[in-house]
């Protein structure tokens, strides 16, 4: 094959706690990773040159080296340069349907594409492992993103251990179009106004291992959605919320639809809520859109989804 499509979902964060500063400047993190069926289609195809070519159908996204599909490319040219040299570049088309910009790792997803599309393509054979390695190396969600599903992510949230499924529960997602947050600016500003109560990183591991018996863990393995809805949870709201307050207004008016949980994912600025079936999740967005009659706000239904990157082609 010379050529594969690729579907890149995106994720929510159902829980993201900050524990403290790492000596490579990133924060630790606990995390709970869900993938959603959102998602791009990223066309990748061998070009036979030693090129890289990036197109979009999105005039936000870059199509340089900046772009993480790019950088998958570059990444595996490194460590692959005997195959890099024997099948060439590729030109890489992505179908951007996840909002950007938007704290729901739409890039990383799509870097996450280009490197299971480079290991077809390349016919490297490698595992999720190895792939979620190289992955860490582009950037934090990349490693979830190749696998996704439901997932407990620690360190910078590379480390991954795979969480019982939760296929059953649908997600309204509202975003500003014009609105974005910079992810590195809400680290930086939680840094300046938490950073004294950081833990050290001998407190780390004992938090770490305090998580596995916290209460969203046992709503997890339960499958309890109520429970979920409640303990959904993001240390960056303390920042974000304040400096946008459309962002505090989307969490406010989806909290008083009485909805199964709502809160902001990732750094933002995409909020979202819970709901127990695809009627309840299409009212919510109605009753949305009758709240905030604003042209400017997009909204999506989308469901829980068990897996990453999926080959479609
Ligand atoms: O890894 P990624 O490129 O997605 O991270 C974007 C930015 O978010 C980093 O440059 C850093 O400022 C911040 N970040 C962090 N700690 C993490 C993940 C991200 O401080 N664990």
């Amino acid at each position: 094959m010379r050529s594969y499509s690729l579907l890149a979902p995106a994720k929510i964060n159902l829980y993201l706690e900050i524990l403290g500063d790492r000596p490579d400047g990133f924060h630790e993190l606990i995390m709970v990773l869900q993938s959603v069926d959102l998602a791009d289609r990223i066309d990748i195809r061998a070009n036979g040159s030693q090129t890289i070519h990036v197109r979009c159908n999105h005039p936000q996204v870059p199509i340089d080296s900046s772009n993480l599909a790019y950088q998958a490319v570059a990444l595996m040219s490194q460590h692959f340069p005997e195959q890099f040299a024997r099948f060439g570049g590729v030109d890489i088309y992505i179908d951007k349907q996840i909002p950007v910009g938007a704290g729901m790792a739409g890039g990383s997803s799509n870097g996450a594409a280009v490197l299971v599309g480079i290991d077809l393509l390349w016919k490297l054979g490698l595992t999720h492992d190895e792939l979620q390695t190289l992955g860490a190396q582009l950037g934090s969600d990349v490693p979830f993103c190749i696998a996704g599903g439901t997932a407990l992510a620690t360190g910078r949230g590379e480390k991954l251990d795979s969480l019982p499924g939760l296929d059953n529960l649908y997600v309204v997602l509202a975003k500003y179009r014009s609105l974005s947050v910079s992810t590195p600016w809400a680290y930086k500003t939680y840094r300046q106004r938490f950073g004294d109560s950081y833990l050290s990183k001998s407190a780390f591991e004992e938090r770490q291992k305090q998580i596995h018996a916290a209460p969203m863990m046992a709503a997890i393995a339960h499958r309890d959605s109520p429970q979920i809805g409640k303990l959904l949870y993001n240390d960056l709201e303390k920042v974000v919320l304040p400096e946008y307050p459309q962002v505090l207004e989307l969490r406010e008016t989806f909290e008083k639809m009485g909805t199964l949980g709502t809160m902001m994912s990732g750094s933002g600025p995409t909020v979202f809520a819970l709901a127990e079936s695809l009627a309840e999740a299409r009212a919510i967005r109605e009753k949305m859109q009758t709240a905030i009659p604003n042209p400017d706000l997009e909204l999506w239904v989308t469901k829980f989804r068990q897996s990453g990157i999926q080959v479609v082609d």
